[in-house]
C-alpha cells in the first residue's frame, strides 16, 4: 500500500471518529459503530474504511466524469477497467505504452487509495498479434510461454509497490458450460497456464495479493459451473498455487438470474472454506430486470444490499467493487448482448452524480460487518 493511501484511509477514519464522538456526545471512545451513530452521515469510503474493507469502482481514466467527485470521498479503492489489459497497454506484443495505466495508478496513489490491477491473463483484449504470433511459431507452446513469462514480469513488475491485487487470471472458465475455456493458453499450455501465470506473478510482485477473477450465470451450490469452479480452486490448492483469492464478479446484466442474501452467501463461504480470501469484483445490478415492479429502484436496492451484506457477513469477503461510477457511463449499455434492455441503470450513482437508493442500501449493509467486528 502506497504511503498515502495509509495515511488518507487514517485520516478519513479519524473524522469519523471524532463527527461520531461529538453527535454521540461521547468525549473519548465510541459507544456504538460511528457510522451507524444516528445522525453520523458516512461515505461508502468511510464505512469500508471503519470495516476494515474496500469500497471501489471501476474507473476508464482519471479524467472521467464522476472520477474526480467521488474518489476517495466514496470509494476507497479503483480498478483500472481497461487500461490494465494486455491488449490495452501492448497494442502488438511487447511493444508497452504505460501512459494510460500509469495515469490510474498515479491518480490511486495521489487520492490514498487501494489499485486493483485487472487483469494480466484473458482470452480477450490481448495484442492483435499474438495469436498470429503463436500459431505460426515453430513451437507455438513454448513460443507462447515465453510470451506469457514476459508479459507478466513486466507488467506485474511495473506496478509493484502501487497495485496491491492483482486478477491475475481472469475468467478461466467457458463462457458457455462448466468445462475450462478454450483459450490461446489453455489449448497449448493446458490448465497449467495458470498455475504458471499465478506463480510468475508471484516472484514479480510479492507484495501483491493474487486473484483468480470469475463470472456465474448461478451462485446456487448445485449449479455445474459453481461446482466446476470450486474444483478448480481445491485442484490449484492442492498443487500449491500461490492463490489468495478469489474475485467474483456478480454481473446481473437483465439477463441471468438473481440471486438471494442467503445463497450468495453461502457460495462465499464455500469458497471462504478452501482457506481464500474474497473480494466481489464487478458488482453492477441492472435495473431492467425490476421494471415490470412497482419500484424497481428499490427492488435494485434490495439486490445490492444482499449482495453487500453476503460480503460483510462472510469475514473472508474483503470487499466489493462496482463495475463503474454512474448510469451514465457503463460496460452493459454499450455491450450488444445487453443493449436491448439499454438504459440498465445499474450502478450506485445516476447519470448526475446523485447517490441513488442502493448506495444508502450499500452503506447499511457494511455496517453489519461493523457489528459483527464489534466497534462500539
Ligand atoms: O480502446 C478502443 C477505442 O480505441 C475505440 O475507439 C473504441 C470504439 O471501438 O473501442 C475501444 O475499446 C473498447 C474497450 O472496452 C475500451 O473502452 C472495446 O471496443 C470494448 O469492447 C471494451 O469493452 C470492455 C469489455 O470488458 C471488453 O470485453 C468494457 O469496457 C469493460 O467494462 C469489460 O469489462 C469486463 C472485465 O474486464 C472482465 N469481466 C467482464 C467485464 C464485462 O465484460
Amino acid at each position: 500500500m502506497g504511503k498515502g493511501s495509509l495515511m488518507c484511509r487514517y485520516a478519513r477514519l479519524t473524522f469519523v471518529v471524532i463527527v461520531a464522538s461529538f453527535a454521540a456526545g461521547c468525549g473519548g471512545g465510541l459507544s456504538e459503530s460511528s457510522c451507524s451513530t444516528p445522525g453520523v452521515e458516512c461515505t461508502l469510503a468511510q464505512a469500508a474504511d471503519e470495516a476494515g474493507m474496500w469500497f471501489g469502482a471501476a474507473i476508464e481514466s482519471p479524467s472521467q466524469f464522476g472520477v474526480e467527485q467521488t474518489v476517495p470521498s466514496d470509494f476507497n479503492s479503483v480498478t483500472a477497467e481497461n487500461a490494465m489489459k494486455w491488449g490495452e497497454l501492448a497494442r502488438t506484443v511487447g511493444n508497452y505504452d504505460f501512459t494510460r495505466a500509469d495515469a490510474i495508478a498515479q491518480f490511486a496513489e495521489a487520492k490514498g487509495v487501494r489499485l486493483r490491477g485487472h487483469t494480466l491473463v484473458w482470452r480477450d483484449q490481448l495484442p492483435v498479434d499474438l495469436r498470429d504470433k503463436v500459431l505460426n511459431a515453430v513451437d507455438p507452446a513454448r513460443k507462447l510461454d515465453e510470451f506469457l513469462d514476459d508479459h507478466i514480469a513486466t507488467v506485474a513488475g511495473h506496478f509493484a509497490g502501487q497495485a496491491e491485487v492483482w486478477d491475475v487470471v481472469n475468467e478461466p472458465l467457458s463462457a458457455v458450460g462448466a468445462s475450462l475455456d478454450r483459450s490461446l493458453f489453455y489449448r497449448f499450455l493446458g490448465e497449467q497456464f495458470i498455475d504458471d501465470s499465478f506463480r510468475r506473478a508471484r516472484i514479480a510482485d510479492p507484495e501483491a495479493k493474487l486473484y483468480l477473477n470469475e463470472f456465474f450465470y448461478s451462485y446456487a451450490l448445485t449449479d455445474d459451473r459453481v461446482q466446476s469452479f470450486l474444483a478448480l480452486l481445491a485442484r490449484l490448492r492442492d498443487r500449491e498455487v500461490p492463490i489468495d483469492g478469489v474475485g467474483v464478479q456478480a454481473h446481473f446484466n437483465g439477463i441471468t438470474p438473481l440471486t438471494t442474501r442467503s445463497e450468495f452467501q453461502k457460495f462465499l463461504t464455500a469458497i471462504a472454506n478452501l482457506g481464500l480470501s474474497i473480494e466481489i469484483t464487478e458488482l453492477d445490478v441492472s435495473e431492467s430486470y425490476f421494471r415490470s415492479g412497482t419500484n424497481a429502484t428499490a427492488a435494485q436496492a434490495a439486490l445490492y444490499r444482499a449482495v453487500v451484506g453476503a460480503c460483510a457477513g462472510v469475514p473472508a469477503c474483503r470487499g466489493i467493487t462496482v463495475w463503474g461510477i454512474h448510469d451514465g457511463d457503463t460496460w452493459l449499455d454499450t455491450t450488444p448482448l445487453f443493449a436491448p434492455n439499454a438504459p440498465h441503470r445499474p450502478l450506485l450513482f445516476d447519470s448526475l452524480l446523485t447517490r441513488k437508493t442502493a448506495y444508502y442500501e450499500s452503506l447499511s449493509a457494511l455496517a453489519e460487518r461493523n457489528n459483527q467486528i464489534g466497534i462500539r
